[in-house]
């Protein structure tokens, strides 16, 4: 496996999907804390940093294990640190270095630049630029504006390179990591779904042995992919729950439930409808309404697991990017790392030792090992959805009759978007009951009725997101269906708002 030291730029998780397209396993730790286990990983990489290593509060980091000793490649801000403080120099750059630069001068007869030639274009992101190459530093490749783009040091495994590899804008960077990874590290490119799910199943097995575990499943890819892996090792030992809230889309808690049972899991559904309406019943803030189900789901799943007799594990679909203690721009890893789970909470079941099997493992990974195992497209490709479910599109208090006519509204408008050929080129879509009525007019009567929004939006990871420009067809179509066919809504409307300064959900 490959170490990522990561000095807090915004592409340090990119490094490491990179390299794991790459079919080699690779980790992010913080700079500042290495790995004891040195001896596991075959080669280093520094990433780069929002901060100038001419900053007197410049990363600092301790290289005498690695160096000379390992493959170690420093990327931008680990380039300019291999250079300032090994002999080199470090000084504001005269010229932007921001974006597309296109490599002008490639050294011939050099392993690290294999099947990269002069005009390959490369991207660029630093102020600070590298004046003096650093003892026994060898150039490699320049730009136009950058002389010194890319260089290694003599009779070491060391390479720098100034731009990023591993943004696509970088067309070759793919070509830069397998190359210094492959050919010069020698790591073996044997990280592979298949792989991921055999050492993943033995794993489990050898760590929960005989024991019973339990797991909450919310229909959505985590927890699916989790239940899969688990299954697959130990069998009917696993007791997955999925809880209908009363909140899924149309229809979802059958079809989700059906397609679980199908995939072999041993699964409980439990319908607690009824118990999260009740608890909702009369509230219209977002959050106390957020607190209620999330009480309920508590009081509901311990319930339901203290039925397992004898339990001892909990598993969570638990995914790298909630794990990854990342280094933030004002210096320090931050030192929060999601949990998610409060260690002596209330609950019996929150007791229990926790296991989950996808901790290492980016999204669009889990996605794949998913695949590998056989399952449904159409589960592992479902957008994301909140847990609190349609509650929080419903604005203002929750009502049976509201629940309804959001789930027929919805169903409408994710059937077309598959029907279209548009659902898997959106991040996420739903639609949203709106607490304001509207006049009409539907043949001869007046009406008096409810608006909808419709929302689909682009984002990677739910952070950012911009809505979609569907076709104005599509809007079309959608909007006749939804009035002609939804009773109690005469009016649709769609968002056009970004996050930031919106968020995904109205609520
Ligand atoms: P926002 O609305 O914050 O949503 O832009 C970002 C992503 O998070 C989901 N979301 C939630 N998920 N419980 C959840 O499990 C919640 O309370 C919650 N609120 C928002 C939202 O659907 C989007 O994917």
């Amino acid at each position: 496996k490959v170490l990522i030291l990561d000095f807090g730029s915004q592409y340090t998780q990119l490094i490491a999907r990179r390299v794991r397209e790459l079919n080699i396993y690779s980790e992010i730790h913080p700079f500042n804390k290495v790995p004891s286990n040195l001896d596991d990983y075959k080669a280093v990489i520094l990433s780069g940093s929002p901060m100038s290593v001419r900053s007197e509060n410049a990363f600092h980091i301790d290289l005498n294990e690695v160096r000379g000793k390992k493959p170690l490649l420093g990327v931008c801000y680990g380039a300019q640190y291999l250079a300032h403080f090994h002999g080199g120099e470090v000084g504001a750059s005269s010229t932007r270095e921001y974006g597309r630069a296109n490599l002008s001068y490639v050294k011939s007869n050099e392993t690290f630049l294999d099947g990269i030639s002069s005009g390959s274009q490369v991207w660029m992101s630093h102020s600070d630029t590298i004046k003096k190459l650093p003892t026994n530093g060898e150039l490699l490749a320049s730009t136009h504006d950058v002389e010194n783009a890319a260089y290694k040091i003599k009779g070491e495994d060391t390479y720098a390179i100034q731009f990023h590899p591993e943004v696509y804008h970088s067309t070759d960077g793919k070509q830069l990591l397998e190359n210094f990874l492959i050919k010069i590290a020698n790591v073996n490119p044997d990280w592979t779904p298949n792989a991921f799910v055999e050492e993943t199943v033995e794993a489990l097995q050898e760590k929960v042995g005989g024991d019973k575990v339990v797991l909450g499943l919310s229909g959505g890819v985590d927890s699916s992919v989790a239940a899969m892996l688990l299954h697959k090792a130990i069998g009917e030992n696993l007791y997955c729950i999925f809880v209908n809230n009363g909140l899924l889309r149309k229809d979802e808690y059958t079809q989700v439930l059906q397609q679980y049972e199908g995939m072999g899991l041993n699964v409980k559904g439990v319908d607690a409808s009824a118990r999260f309406m009740d608890a909702l019943a009369g509230l219209d803030d977002p959050e106390l309404k957020r607190k209620a189900i999330g009480r309920v789901f508590i009081e509901v799943f311990d319930d339901e697991a203290k039925e397992v007799q004898n339990v001892t594990w909990l598993a969570q679909g638990t995914i790298y990017p909630d794990v990854i203690e990342s280094v933030s721009a004002t210096g320090g890893p931050s030192a929060t790392i999601k949990s998610h789970h409060n260690v002596g909470g209330l609950p019996d079941f929150m007791k229990l030792k926790i296991v989950e099997p996808l901790r290492a493992l980016f999204k669009d990974e889990v996605r794949r090992v998913g695949a590998s195992m056989g399952m449904a497209a159409d589960l592992l490709g479902r957008h994301p959805f909140p847990g609190p479910g349609l509650a929080i599109r419903i604005l203002g208090d929750i009502t049976p009759e509201k629940v309804a006519i959001l789930q027929e509204v919805d169903a409408v408008f994710i059937n077309n978007l598959k029907k279209w050929d548009l659902y898997d080129k959106v991040w996420q879509a739903g639609a949203i009951l709106l607490p304001v009525n509207s006049v009409g007019v539907m043949g001869d009567e007046r009406t008096y009725e409810k608006c909808v929004a419709l929302r689909a939006v682009e984002s990677t990871d739910g952070m950012t997101a911009d809505w979609v420009n569907l076709p104005y067809e599509f809007l079309q179509a959608t909007s006749n269906e939804i009035i002609n066919k939804v009773k109690g809504v005469n009016r649709v409307v769609y968002d056009i708002s970004s996050k930031p300064p919106a968020t995904i959900e109205w609520e």
